[in-house]
């Protein structure tokens, strides 16, 4: 928890003075707070992140993905999942690019038959060369997975990380509701569900978005993008009041936890008085429309885990996950949750699901934040945007996030090696490009 007291003033005029200067300014000091997460292109690894959806790896199925740089191998025995590093240790080509397997315990390389085990990752055999001295002495990583809510997630470490200390998943998850409505009080709308909860259903997707992960968490809590959503359909079609802006007006606008038992992450006060909806624009003579209030408030945790409470309706929480596969590209995951106890209502939630939340809140909403993040990539990409962006009062939010992930993380993930995305220019990647074939989170399977 932040120790120092908060300091409560309330806005008056042009708010240019309520946020402490040390939370508002981005100079070379608060920026020297932050540097570990500048480092951070590849992403925080020894996290929770989700992987696939469980529906995306059936019984006996094998999928390969990429997580902050890491080739991983995922394959679907007797119902439970095994996660191992999905580079042969022979060759180095990808076990999951042509799957081959033998037996319910390994998996082979399908390209000189190194069989690793699914439990251990150690190289049990080779098909064609069963004496060799190398079986026994070595093998690959092997990564921990948990599956709830339809999800399957895979605990991303580094080759040296002990397994006895691998945190619980609940860690790089949000808070739960009700354990922390005292905490967190949130008098607008129900508890939100949570992807622990026995009875929750977890529906949605997940896509590629061309740019670095860092980019893409930052859009997810930014109050002043809210902007961008003006036209979109959900928006309309409900008559939503949606802000022009959300400025914050209190130094306690956003609470920073950082539990020993519990994940770290930040609350931002939304619809309370320590954040005010910008309703007009007397510069630019423009107001908002709409009628209906839409009450919800984010929340963002370690390694990169978005809460939006009551949206984009009540009952219902949306989670966000921005994985990051290479420095330019993440894995945009858009998850809907709500507490389902019967059958009827579980049907209920996955109707309304494709009909409605989908479409318009998945999709048409959120593709916004998608091109965002996809525009600042130039600025960001090649690092100077750090240096030279120009950050204003509501970015109390990034800033606050920056130095936490700064705090928190459980390390930084080297910039891949060996791997896709390690050599930019690398004629595979420009074969992808001259054949129209956008990136990739699924490895490519090999085709014959
Ligand atoms: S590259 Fe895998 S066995 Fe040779
Ligand atoms: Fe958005």
């Amino acid at each position: 928890m932040e120790k120092d007291a908060p300091v409560r003033r309330r806005s008056s005029g042009d708010g240019a003075d309520v946020i402490a200067t040390s939370r508002r300014l981005n100079d070379s000091k608060t920026q020297s707070q932050y540097e570990p997460y500048k480092q951070a292109e590849w992403g925080f690894v020894n996290h929770w992140y989700p992987a696939v959806f469980s529906e995306e790896l059936e019984e006996d199925q094998v999928e390969g993905v990429q997580i902050c740089g890491i080739p991983i191998v995922l394959r679907r025995v007797n119902g439970r999942v095994y996660a191992l590093k999905d580079r042969c240790i022979h060759r180095g080509v990808r076990m999951s690019a042509k799957p081959m397997c033998f037996n319910k315990e390994t998996i082979s390389c399908w390209y000189h038959g190194f069989t690793f085990n699914l439990e251990t990752g150690n190289l049990d055999t080779i098909v064609g060369n069963p004496d060799d001295k190398l079986i026994g002495t070595t093998g690959v990583t092997p990564y921990p997975t948990e599956e709830k809510c339809g999800i399957v997630f895979v605990f991303v470490r580094e080759d040296d990380f002990p397994l006895d200390e691998v945190p619980p998943l609940a860690h790089d998850l949000p808070l739960a509701f009700p354990d922390n409505s005292e905490r967190f009080p949130h008098p607008l709308w129900p508890a939100a569900p949570h992807i622990l909860h026995e009875d929750a259903v977890g529906l949605g997707i997940h896509r590629t978005g061309e740019s670095n992960w860092r980019v893409a968490c930052e859009n997810g809590f930014d109050n002043a993008h809210i902007l961008i959503h003006q036209d979109n359909m959900i928006v309309q079609s409900n008559n939503w009041v949606l802000p022009l802006g959300i400025r914050p007006v209190s130094n306690d606008c956003i609470t920073t936890f950082e539990d020993d038992n519990g994940p770290s992450g930040l609350m931002q006060w939304l619809f309370s008085d320590r954040w005010e909806p910008i309703l007009e624009n007397e510069t630019l003579g423009i107001k908002v429309n709409g009628v209906n209030g839409r009450p919800y408030r984010t929340s963002f945790y370690l390694p990169g885990v978005l809460l939006v409470e009551n949206w984009p309706e009540e009952y219902i929480a949306q989670y966000e996950w921005y994985v990051p596969i290479t420095d330019d590209t993440y894995e945009y995951w858009e998850v809907l949750v709500k507490r389902c106890p019967t059958e009827e209502e579980r049907e209920q939630f996955k109707y309304r699901y494709k009909t409605v939340l989908e479409p318009m809140a998945l999709r048409g909403f959120n593709n916004c934040d998608l091109y965002a993040r996809e525009s600042m990539q130039d600025f960001y990409g090649d690092g100077s945007g750090w240096n030279d962006e120009q950050l204003v009062d509501t970015d109390v939010s990034p800033i606050t996030w920056r130095k936490l992930a700064s705090r928190c993380n459980r390390g930084i993930a080297r910039p891949g090696v060996g791997v896709t995305g390690s050599v930019k220019a690398s004629s595979l990647r420009l074969r992808d490009v001259s054949e129209g074939s956008p990136s990739r989170y699924f490895v490519r399977k090999v085709d014959f």
